[in-house]
């Protein structure tokens, strides 16, 4: 259904007007809206306003707004000291401190002071929608509206709707944050909505790999990086957004799902939030950030040279990525069928993509003691590194000769320790089991999920359709693998991938 947008002639309030409440109020004037911000410290609304106006120059400086449009949009801001300034707004959008107390209170003068009509909408990051409204006479009309920060740059917006939300107020606020430039995604009101949910996995497993020490932070970080795609790696990731913060969120989400082990925080983490050692802002996290420390280096395999004529087998997508690079190499090999899912034979070492065992239980269970398993790239042909296991059976000379294959085809190699599924591939099929789990729970629609995740947090692909482009047999597989080697209920498969599964079709379906 499409609704129209607020008009942009009716004024928007903003109440809070710190990080994420100017970011919004520079978004609403930009938008043509008369904007008025209020905040509960003196002077903080005036100096909010000035620098929104010094933002508008700047655009215009950058040549990204004309100077009229800044000019227009500078006057439309207004500074209110008192709620009884906002009667006339027709949405209000709340950015006070996180504290559902506070924001009920907010709430509820609020109600008896604006028009019958006007849509209350909550920026809060992990407070129920359902718990806020519950302190409304008329709760229909609260929703969240929760933009990503900084607002102004970031395209996500989640429109989050409580149980009591009225389904028009979602709707006019979905069209309304279109109106303004954004990209929202409708989100029902579950623990960490949609992004601050799937995003979880990215960070716990990666702790998880450290934590079973499968490689350190620089070369988990790297691999995620120059293999998976992502912008940057969980720890590197984890280090900036601070310790304090990431952990927050992650114990708030764990807690609101009842202690589910999904979202199990880790004691690596709260070792380092106990230390104070809390990232980029206190100098220290994974990584040190201290002046003079040495950038963490990831580890990286010695240039090997190719003893025997390799063999790529099969046609996968990665058994076609390293023929076509292998060739572009001018390095001569053979090409055949794959009987058993190999993608490459050098020497004794046989070569497979992770389907979640170890490599010593592949291995084990082929009878093939040369097994190596290599991780998930996003993209086969244009990855930079790539991570392997070996068997503890495998004999040193096919590690070698496997190490060499790689190598030979360009890619940097990071050995790792033989724990299952690997680092991408065990991240990405768990962000998928995460994405699955909220479609199917109706948090939201697969292609929400997918957008969400790629612009609230720039994954390269969203999880939903990148495990399409493994084949739900393949995700379903790899958890089911996990879950087996760690016993834990962790790695249950969503319901949605089992249906993809046996119904043989798409997660967006
Ligand atoms: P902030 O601390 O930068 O700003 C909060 C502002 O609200 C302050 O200026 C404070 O004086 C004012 N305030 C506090 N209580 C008030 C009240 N009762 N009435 C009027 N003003 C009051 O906080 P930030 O980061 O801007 O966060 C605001 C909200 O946005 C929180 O609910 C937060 O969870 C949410 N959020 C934060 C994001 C972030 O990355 N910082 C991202 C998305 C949502």
């Amino acid at each position: 259904m499409s609704l129209p947008p607020l008009s942009s002639e009716r004024a928007v309030a903003v109440i809070g007007t710190g990080a994420m409440g100017s970011g919004i109020a520079q978004v609403a004037a930009a938008a043509g809206h008369p904007v008025r911000l209020l905040d509960a410290r003196p002077g903080a609304a005036a100096k909010a306003v000035e620098g929104i106006r010094a933002q508008f120059s700047k655009l215009v400086d950058k040549g990204r707004m004309s100077a009229d449009a800044a000019a227009s949009a500078g006057t439309r801001l207004s500074a209110v000291d008192a709620l009884a300034e906002l009667a006339d707004a027709a949405l209000v959008i709340e950015a006070i401190v996180e504290n559902l107390d506070a924001k009920q209170q907010l709430f509820r003068e609020l109600e008896s002071l604006v028009a019958g009509d006007c849509i209350l909408a909550t920026n809060t990051s992990s407070i129920s929608i359902t718990a806020i409204g519950a302190a409304l006479q008329g709760p229909g009309r609260l929703a969240g509206l929760h933009f990503f920060n900084p607002a102004p740059l970031m395209a996500l917006v989640e429109v989050v709707s409580g149980l009591a939300t009225a389904r028009e107020v979602a709707d006019c606020l979905f069209a309304t944050a279109k109106a303004w430039g954004k990209s929202p995604v409708h989100a029902k009101s579950t623990p960490g909505f949609i992004v601050n949910r799937v995003a979880r996995p990215y960070y716990a497993e990666a702790l998880r790999l450290l934590q079973e020490g499968a490689a350190d932070a620089a070369t988990l970080d790297a691999l995620m990086r120059e293999a998976g795609g992502f912008r940057m790696g969980p720890f590197e990731l984890m280090d900036m957004i601070g310790h304090d913060v990431n952990f927050a969120v992650t114990r708030s989400v764990w807690t609101a799902f009842f202690h589910d082990q999904r979202f199990l925080p880790s004691l690596i983490q709260q070792e380092l939030v106990d230390a104070g050692f809390l990232g980029r802002k206190s100098g220290r996290g994974f990584h040190d950030y201290r002046e003079g420390a040495p950038r963490p280096q990831p580890a990286t395999e010695a240039t090997l040279p190719l003893a025997a004529m390799p063999c790529v087998c099969g046609d996968s997508a990665a058994a076609q990525a390293l023929a076509a690079r292998l060739a572009a190499a001018g390095v001569r090999h053979e090409r055949s069928d794959s009987a058993d899912g190999r993608i490459a034979t050098a020497g004794g070492a046989a070569l497979f993509v992770t389907d979640g065992r170890s490599a010593t239980q592949f291995a084990s269970e082929r009878q093939l003691p040369g097994t190596i398993v290599i991780d998930l790239a996003l993209d086969y042909a244009s990855a930079t590194r790539i991570g392997i296991a070996a068997a503890r059976q495998c004999p040193e000379p096919s590690l070698r000769e496997a190490v060499a294959l790689l190598q030979a085809a360009g890619l940097q190699v990071s050995l790792l320790n033989d724990v299952p599924g690997l680092a991408v591939m065990r991240t990405v099929a768990m962000l998928a089991n995460e994405a699955a789990d909220a479609v199917n729970q109706g948090v939201c629609s697969a292609g929400g999920a997918d957008a969400a995740m790629k612009l609230g947090v720039n994954y390269p692909l969203g999880p939903l359709e990148w495990a399409d482009r493994l084949g739900a047999a393949a995700v379903r597989e790899v958890l089911m693998h996990l879950g087996a080697a760690y016993g834990e209920d962790r790695y249950r498969i969503s319901p949605l991938i089992q249906q993809a599964f046996f119904a043989g079709r798409s997660l967006h379906d």
